[in-house]
């Protein structure tokens, strides 16, 4: 079966996930970031190399302040529990989005996770967070205005925040909406689109392997015939 080299999750539902439940929306990313770990763990026991999450937008972070606190002390938490997994599995992490946006210990901790973990030769997690795709495209161009002289595509995307990474392969959606929501955006002009009615703490193993095996049956032409 070919494999994804690079898979990328936009891990939405969770805050629906817990109403149907009548629980509070901070339960429903609690268990959120219990799949994203077997979940990524998961694909890279496949083979899989490369797992972006998408784990807070920049626009996010408009949300209430109650909800914000909670998202960023699980994000403490990760960092706190899994960097020795990483180390040990031999997967690098690396943090992308705008992290003057978040409270500034989380920086700290994401510039020391991925130094912590910076010589892991068997995969990349990715973690996007405070991340806007349009953001990341007009401060590149910045980057280049400054520069002073016109730029190829491959030029471009090393002013990226995935600057050195292959673009996604494969981007799954849970949570039943059907759009992009400023993520990847020109990273994502020849990945193939998976999408799942499933609210993303409700999203099995069994279903990412699901979506791997629709990846395998499509025929990427990348615009040729
Ligand atoms: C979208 O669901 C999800 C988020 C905004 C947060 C995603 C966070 C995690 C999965 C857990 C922690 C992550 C890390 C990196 C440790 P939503 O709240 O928009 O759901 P809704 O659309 O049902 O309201």
């Amino acid at each position: 079966m070919e494999l994804p080299r690079h898979i990328a999750i936009i891990m939405d539902g969770n805050g629906r996930w817990a109403k149907k439940r009548l629980l509070p929306r901070s339960a429903g990313h609690r268990e959120g970031m219990k799949r994203m770990i077997s979940l990524s763990e998961h694909a890279f026991d496949m083979g899989v190399e490369y797992v972006t999450l998408y784990a807070l937008s920049a626009e996010n972070l408009s949300r209430p302040q109650e909800e914000l606190d909670g998202l960023f002390s699980l994000f403490r938490k990760y960092f706190a529990e899994n960097v020795g997994r990483l180390l040990k599995k031999g997967i690098r992490l690396k943090v992308i989005g705008d992290l003057s946006l978040l409270p500034p210990d989380i920086g700290a901790l994401s510039k020391e996770g991925e130094e912590a973990t910076a010589a892991g030769e068997r995969g990349a997690l990715v973690l996007a967070i405070g991340y806007g795709a349009r953001q990341e495209i007009v401060s590149a161009v910045n980057q280049a205005v400054r520069g002073g002289k016109e730029l190829s595509q491959e030029e471009f995307g090393r002013l990226l925040s995935t600057a050195g990474m292959p673009d996604p392969d494969l981007l799954i959606r849970t949570g039943k909406e059907k759009r992009l929501s400023n993520f990847l955006l020109w990273q994502c002009a020849y990945t193939e689109l998976y999408f799942s009615d499933k609210m993303f703490p409700a999203f099995t193993n069994a279903d990412l392997d699901r979506a791997l095996a629709s990846y395998a049956g499509r025929e990427r032409r990348y615009g040729k015939i």
